[in-house]
């Protein structure tokens, strides 16, 4: 796995994104390693650096042969990829932070590997799997990314993910989530849509996380509303949840001191060491 791993303290791990990569924590990985975290930030299963080898644009295979060969990246194994991460550190706990995708990773986490995990940290989570529509829907980009490339899913990213002012005031943002969308693996795209799509429902599992949590929810998300992070703040005792407005379904991105500050109350708060 690549990853980044930064600072010395108690651990934080963060988990990117669909389809971006840890990069989209940078602002974040320097905020905590500078007050007393060692942060690690690893690229999911077929995502960031962790490119599949199979060639999409490869002719001599038939489109037929490349969508048999994608794999599925399902949470769980992305999960146990996490774990896996921990153990060549010589992590034993850690609090875990996902972003959507990533908080999948993370209920896999804690379901899997409950003593791992010491606090959750959720952003843009949701928690209830996908019905038939969805799935539908994933297995269509899946092939369509298969097909055409990264580039088609662009302008809907960049306008359906981010809030009104990011997009007005903030061209860095919009530029630096394009990089990243245009940087991600056309077969580990697809690989962790279909992933996404044989997700579980988690919503049976949050009565049962009793470490703390803290919910982030941007105010204009509107992939992963702030309904969806009260649901899950009603299951899980004890949650508290923010909203910050003017952000989207990329709250850490588009902004990062509120987010970062959050963060840091909250690691400070429930910090072990
Ligand atoms: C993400 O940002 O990770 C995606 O929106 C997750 C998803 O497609 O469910």
């Amino acid at each position: 796995m690549t990853f980044d791993d930064k600072g010395s303290g108690s651990a934080v791990v963060l988990l990117h994104g669909f389809p971006f990569n840890r990069s989209m924590w940078c602002k974040q990985i320097d905020f905590l390693s500078a007050r007393g975290y060692r942060v690690i930030a690893p690229d999911l299963r077929g995502l960031g650096e962790n490119v599949a080898q199979t060639s999409v644009c490869d002719s001599s295979s038939s489109s037929d042969h490349r969508l048999e060969s994608v794999p599925l990246a399902t949470m769980e194994a992305m999960a146990r990829d996490v774990a896996a991460l921990m153990d060549e550190l010589k992590i034993d706990s850690a609090v875990i932070c996902g972003l959507s995708m990533g908080c999948y990773v993370a209920f896999e986490l804690i379901h899997n590997f409950p003593s791992r995990v010491n606090a959750l940290i959720l952003c843009g989570p949701r928690a209830q799997g996908s019905d038939e529509a969805e799935k539908a829907s994933r297995e269509a980009q899946a092939q369509r990314v298969l097909h055409e490339g990264m580039g088609f899913a662009v302008e809907s990213i960049s306008t359906n993910l981010l809030a009104a002012a990011t997009v007005r005031d903030k061209p860095d943002v919009g530029a630096r989530v394009t990089e990243m969308v245009l940087q991600t693996d056309p077969v580990g795209a697809a690989a962790a849509q279909r992933g996404m799509a044989a997700r579980r429902d988690y919503s049976n599992d949050l009565p049962n996380i009793k470490v703390p949590t803290l919910i982030v929810a941007g105010g204009e998300d509107g992939v992963r509303t702030p309904a969806d992070a009260e649901f899950i703040e009603r299951r899980i005792k004890g949650s508290q949840l923010l909203v910050i407005d003017d952000a989207g379904h990329l709250m850490n991105m588009e902004q990062p001191e509120l987010f970062n500050h959050a963060m840091l109350d909250f690691l400070n708060r429930n910090r072990l060491n």
